[in-house]
Order: structure tokens, then sequence, then C-alpha cells
């Protein structure tokens, strides 16, 4: 049998996928090289040299597709670099070097990033990670950080999203947040992510998962951001799920959109984990591109997508779907739909009885 490496099979899926999307593939292997590292070298057969939670197999990569109205897609790819000691997944050390040498090349703004960085540092970081990036293949890429807000402990995450909040400019849209669309002691502050470029479309973002949440609770998180209508996230969510809820399996998360002095947040996005909810990937399949067509987006281009990362047939696991999420407002509305590497399993699905000869 080949021997293959984690960076060759993601480079391999990622170069598909950059045909797909008309994104460039030398650019690409380039950035998730660099950010997987010598790690990156590891054979797959040797299973993960540690457990991120990026994907549920432990593939630090999962990518996604952001398909718009005018038949754009965007590219992008989350990965986490290499944690040395999986005793401290949360340390911030190899994700901020992969920065340093990435804003020699690009230019990255990392000013929010400083004002910030301190309150997401500790030396006894807490959590399942640190840092994770985005890496978005637009002809010029573009970087997203993700930081941990439970790095400093769980009960420490709402004064720390405060703080960092606070520093940015956004304590009064997140004072709105917090009042009018969390459920206290429910709800659970997931990511805080910052734009690392230097545009208008610069955001910053805040991740809420909503555990057992029924469609009541996500239409009261929608509705705090002006121009979402709460109805058409929940229906995304229930023809997502096939069910009204309350979602008992992983939760349905949202999220804020911030700029400096607004009074709330200015977008808004839903993200389902349609895997939770489905038997295979069939079924997954099946309900995205309903909500593709219903959302402007042409279903035919998702098959493309998906066989840039899959061969297996899609009724032999569940999870190669991971995720559907529908971006509402600006800067581009759409649905995006996020699909796993599946480098190290396929999760299947319930065994159907053999039949008895
Ligand atoms: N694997 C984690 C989860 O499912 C984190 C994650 C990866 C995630 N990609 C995501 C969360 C996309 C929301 C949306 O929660």
């Amino acid at each position: 049998m080949a021997v293959v490496s984690l960076v060759t099979h993601i480079t391999d899926q990622l170069s598909r996928l950059c045909r797909v999307a008309g994104a460039d593939p030398a650019m690409s292997a380039d950035l998730i090289g660099d950010l997987l590292g010598p790690a990156g070298q590891r054979p797959i057969h040797a299973g993960p040299a540690w457990p991120s939670d990026v994907a549920d197999d432990h593939t630090p990569v999962e990518f996604s597709l952001a398909f718009d109205h005018h038949g754009g897609a965007t590219l992008r790819v989350l990965a986490e670099a290499a944690v040395p000691d999986p005793a401290t997944p949360a340390d911030l050390s190899p994700a901020l070097a992969f920065l340093r040498r990435q804003s020699s090349r690009h230019r990255l703004a990392l000013s929010r990033l400083d004002r910030v960085g301190d309150l997401f540092t500790t030396h006894r970081p807490q959590g399942v990670f640190g840092m994770w990036h985005s890496l978005i293949l637009r002809a010029a890429p573009e970087f997203k950080v993700y930081l941990n807000p439970e790095i400093r402990g769980a009960d420490q995450a709402g004064p720390l999203v405060a703080e960092a909040l606070g520093r940015l400019g956004a304590t009064p849209a997140y004072r709105t947040v917090r009042h009018r669309a969390l459920r206290p002691g429910a709800d659970r502050l997931t990511f805080f992510a910052l734009d690392l470029h230097d545009a208008a479309t610069s955001r910053i973002k805040l991740y809420v998962s909503h555990p057992h949440a029924d469609l009541a609770d996500v239409a009261r998180a929608a509705a705090v951001v002006d121009g979402v209508d709460p109805a058409e996230v929940t229906e995304f969510c229930r023809l997502a799920t096939g069910s009204a809820g309350p979602f008992a399996g992983r939760p349905v998360i949202s999220s804020y959109t911030f700029v400096p002095d607004a009074a709330r947040p200015v977008g808004y996005s839903v993200y389902v984990p349609i895997r939770s909810y489905v038997t295979d990937d069939r079924q997954a399949r099946d309900r995205t591109r309903v909500l593709l067509s219903r959302h402007g987006v042409d279903p035919d281009r998702l098959d493309p997508a998906i066989a840039a990362v899959a061969a297996r047939p899609l009724e032999a696991g569940s999870g190669l779907i991971a995720h559907v999420s529908l971006r509402v407002g600006q800067p581009r509305p759409g649905v995006t739909v996020y699909l796993s590497s599946e480098a190290y399993q396929v999760r299947t699905p319930p065994t159907r009885p053999v039949p008895v000869r």
C-alpha cells in the first residue's frame, strides 16, 4: 500500500476543489503546507498526531465553499497548526508562528489581534484549541483567526469576550446580543474570530452555540440583527435537520458580526451541523440541494464539490457534509457548505441488517 502523508491527502483534495471554485491550486498548496508544517508529513495510516477538534475524525482541516447569489463560490480551508504537545492543545505558539511567516508575504492587518491577543493567551491554556485559521482562497488570499473564549476556563468566557469586544469598540452591540438573543446558562460562547485583512469588509465575529435549542430559540438569536428574517433562518434549520427541534444532537450555532461603534451586530449566520441529523451523506446532500435552490444557488454546483473531496458512495458514511450555513446580510449573503476531508475516518451509518442466505 502506498504511504500517503496528511499533506498529500489534503493537497489532492484541495487542488480538485480549486478547480471547482476557480482558486489557485499552487498558492493553496503552499499555504496549507506551511500551516501543517512537519506534521503534514505524517502518514495518514499512523492516525492523527493530536486530536484536533476541527473535524470529528481529528483531521486538522475542513473545507468550505461559500456560494453566493451571483454564481460565485469562495473556497476556504479551516485548519489548525500542529499542536506539539497534545497535553496542551490550546498552546498558541505554532499558530502565531504561521501568522508571522505569512505576514511577511501577504499584507495582514494584525492590529486588532494585537489589541486582544493577551486576553486569549495564558500560561495554562484550557479547552480543546487555542487558535484556528481560515484560509480564504481568493486571488489574493485572506486570513481569519478563531480564538477560544474558554481558554481561561469555561466560566471566564463571558468576561473575556466582553473585554475583547469592549477593546474593539463593540460593547453596545454585544450588550444587545447578551440581553436579547442569548439564553443565560445555556448558550456557549464558542469562537471569537477576527479577519486579518485591512479592508472595509474586515470583521469581528462571535460564535454562540445553542445546545438543545428549538426553533423559537434560534428565531430569538437571529432577530437581534437588523435585516434578518428569523423565519428564513428557522426554515433553513428545519430543512437542514428535517425537524423542528429541539436539536438534541450537535448544537446549532449563530455567529454575529460586529463593527466598531454600532449599536447592534451588522451580520448574522446560522450553522447547522447537518451530520448530526442525517442517516448518511446521501440524505445530507439531498437536503443541501434543497437549501441551495431556496437561496438562489444552482444546486448542481454541489456534486462537483463533493466529488472533489470524496470518492466513496454517499450512502457509505455520514459527516462528509459536516455543516451547512446561511449567511444573512452583508458582505456576501448566501449558503456555505462545509466538507470534511475524512483523512482518518469515515463515520459509517448504522449497519443495515445483513440478508441471511
Ligand atoms: N468541529 C467543530 C464543530 O463541529 C468545530 C467546527 C469546525 C465548526 N467547522 C465548523 C463549527 C463550522 C461551526 C461551523 O463544532
